[in-house]
């Protein structure tokens, strides 16, 4: 396919909504076909309590004073927090406005105003200057087992010191995007800190992405230094990134944007020399020879509280991925509380998040959290699951775990494996287990709670998004009861809204589309370079409110149930993904005519991808189709989102409008097709009896 084809089609992929039109999502009726096993599990009243003694919070009446008081006086709140971080200059009184209403003016957030400050500083220098930099602050576990790394809080800071000093030596400074793509190592949140600590915006793009998303977002933020590494090795199989890195880099120069410098960590743990990995003269230098001849003390830039942090680019219903804006002070504050609060987390616990820092949990729950709150962080480069489904507890009981933050499709896909490989090991260090990124099952709760935390550690459900930067719903361990499946009830300054198809709040339980009345301190700020796409995408569906794009159920304790996205958004195994961007590459193979992708309920992801596709005349949809077509997925998006099953249509239910009944789609996907509702207004109602006929 020529350079210019994929460019073209890279236009009408990054096609959009125009302004003041606003988001789609399913009727409500239709949440209940969208459902997660822990929501149609009936409204569970079942509640779980654990003898777990919290440090801060003695009872659940603290937590109602404190959260009735972080929503009448938000500023007050806030401002008492953040005088546990250092601040350069103090903010103002009155530091907290914000404008969620779009008739009333531009959406804006503000906290701490006239603050400077800094959050690499906060994340490494306090700890320090207070005498805890000899204390661990990552521990990292290779994919392999028998390799591992530590480094001190002092070693990371002038390691990261190093870096900011290469960085500006390249002539980076105060607002500049660098692009970082590297698989888990040590070398990666020191690449994001390295950035704050010289006021750079980070954009990390997970290691799994395609060159062509890479390009994409190197493109929509100009970032002309990119910091990679060589390769990684994932379970079995050695990955080669740099040679990613180069396609990228080569596309984003066919569309006229060159790359200045690419920084390249040499990853041994991944085998083969530096041979392997070709390099451009003068674009292409190794970290190892680079960085140790940089000074490990490096002035920080005191940024102000609204200066942007990072950009991380997350997937919405329609058009390309949005460039999610954080900004500094509100970032900070919201990020180190939920993790003191939400992990009880303290100077020196060993805290181990999963997750990886190419995703939101990454950036907040394994670099920045938890290094605000001086914790020792796992940083492990593999899979949970390799070489055995026992690596995590092998892992748990080395490092002497305290705790540990997962998603539930690893929870479902461990406890698939039996509980052998758990008991097996002893655990005891375990004090709090908490899960993210999709609804979990009460199935997999239980199991989390009963044989990894054999019944005596807290489970945190902590239900949170790439746009609040930080948890929302979540349990506070030991606080108030559990309920397997239940993300329980607001943060600290979270004040949810449940609404009806109109915007209607709907008080007591029920159910409804989920939002936000008012800013918390790591409210998104802007989509990068589209403030009118942010304030469409989520503050014009629900007049005054942020529109999450999550259901939810609310029972008769006010415990909130996500009940998963009305959008058209899936969560693939903790992943996030629009279906419009599978779609998009999908067509951009020459014998796909047409796509359409929904989720269907996936007993270990979650959900997984289902892709509907009409083919040009004479075709039919035979194995090597098959193949080619999820080849075009894995290069155009990343191997993460290719489709699980693929569909042969001929035609597609469609109104006689031309719209696409995905309603219809997502019956026949998950074999409900005796409930497929009124199909009456497609414009050929024929076409949905071709497709039962035509099942894969
Ligand atoms: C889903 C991940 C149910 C939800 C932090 C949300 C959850 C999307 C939970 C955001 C949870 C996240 N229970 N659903 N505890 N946590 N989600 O931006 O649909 O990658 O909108 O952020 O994940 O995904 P994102």
């Amino acid at each position: 396919r020529s350079a210019n084809s994929l460019s073209e089609a890279r236009k009408v992929r990054h096609s959009r909504p125009g302004k003041g039109q606003a988001v789609r999502c399913r009727p409500l009726s239709a949440l209940q076909q969208n459902v997660s096993a822990a929501a149609a599990a009936a409204p569970a009243m079942e509640a779980s309590t654990v003898d777990y003694k919290h440090s801060l919070l003695a009872s659940r009446e603290d937590y109602d004073k404190m959260y009735k008081r972080s929503i009448e006086d938000p500023a007050a709140f806030w401002g008492d927090i953040a005088k546990g971080y250092h601040w350069e200059q103090q903010w103002e009184d009155d530091h907290h406005t914000h404008n969620f209403d779009v008739t009333a003016g531009r959406i804006s957030t503000e906290f701490f105003k006239g603050g400077t400050t800094n959050i690499a500083y906060n994340c490494l220098d306090r700890h320090v200057k207070e005498g805890r930099g000899d204390v661990d602050c990552l521990l990292w576990e290779a994919n392999d087992p028998g390799t591992e790394r530590r480094m001190t809080y002092s070693e990371v800071l002038a390691e990261v010191c190093r870096l900011a000093n290469w960085l500006k030596a390249q002539g980076i400074k105060k607002g500049d995007a660098v692009a970082i793509y590297m698989p888990m190592l040590c070398e990666l949140p020191i690449s994001m800190l390295a950035c704050a600590r010289i006021g750079a915006i980070h954009s990390v793009i997970f290691a799994g992405f395609s060159p062509e998303s890479i390009a994409a977002r190197i493109l929509d933020c100009k970032a002309k230094v990119v910091l990679a590494a060589s390769a990684v090795k994932r379970g079995k199989k050695a990955i080669d990134l740099k040679s990613m890195v180069d396609k990228a880099v080569g596309f984003a120069s066919r569309d006229g944007f060159e790359v200045e410098k690419c920084l390249v960590c040499h990853n041994t743990s991944a085998g083969g020399g530096k041979e392997a990995t070709p390099m451009k003269d003068g674009r292409d230098v190794w970290w190892d020879a680079e960085i140790p001849s940089h000074s490990s003390e490096c002035a920080v830039e005191w940024m102000h509280s609204e200066d942007p942090l990072f950009l991380l680019y997350t997937s919405g219903s329609t058009g390309k991925p949005k460039g999610v804006l954080h900004s500094t002070g509100g970032y900070m504050v919201m990020a180190g509380t939920t993790s003191r609060y939400v992990f009880d987390l303290q100077p020196g616990d060993v805290y181990w998040c999963t997750a990886d820092c190419g995703w939101i949990t990454g950036h907040t729950y394994l670099t920045y959290g938890p290094m605000l709150c001086g914790a020792t962080n796992v940083v492990f480069e593999g899979t949970p699951t390799y070489p055995t489904p026992a690596r995590s507890w092998q892992v748990v009981d080395k490092f002497k775990v305290k705790q540990y933050y997962t998603a539930p499709t690893l929870i479902r896909s461990l406890l698939s494996s039996g509980n052998d490989h758990v008991k097996a090991h002893d655990r005891s260090s375990l004090k709090i287990l908490g899960t993210v990124g999709e609804p979990i099952n009460p199935e997999a709760w239980k199991w989390y709670s009963e044989v990894v935390g054999d019944g005596r550690c807290p489970i945190v459900d902590t239900w949170w998004q790439t746009e609040t930067g930080a948890h929302m719903i979540t349990p506070l361990p030991g606080v108030f009861p559990a309920k397997p499946g239940s993300a329980t009830l607001p943060f600290f300054g979270v004040a949810p809204s449940m609404v009806n198809e109109h915007g209607k709040a709907i008080e007591g339980p029920g159910e409804g589309y989920l939002c936000i009345k008012q800013a918390w301190p790591s409210t998104i700020r802007t989509i990068y370079g589209d403030h009118d796409r942010y304030e469409t995408t989520y503050f014009a569906g629900f007049k005054g409110l942020y529109f999450s794009g999550d259901g939810c159920r609310r029972d008769e304790d006010g415990y909130y149930w996500i009940t998963g996205r009305v959008d058209d958004v899936i969560n693939v195994s903790g992943h996030r993904i629009g279906t419009a961007e599978v779609e998009s590459a999908l067509t951009l193979h020459p014998k796909c005519t047409e796509a359409a992708v929904v989720g269907y309920e996936h007993p270990i992801k979650g959900q997984g991808i289902y892709a509907y596709v009409s083919l040009i005349e004479g075709e039919e949809l035979e194995d090597a189709l098959k193949k080619e077509l999820t080849l075009t997925v894995r290069s155009n998006i990343g191997a993460f989102a290719a489709p699980d099953i693929l569909h042969w249509a001929p035609g597609l239910p469609k109104t006689r409008s031309g719209k696409i009944m995905r309603r219809v789609l997502r019956k026949i996907a998950s074999k409900e097709e005796s409930q497929l509702g009124d199909t009456s207004t497609l414009a050929d109602p024929g076409v949905v009896n071709q497709l039962l006929s035509n099942r894969p």
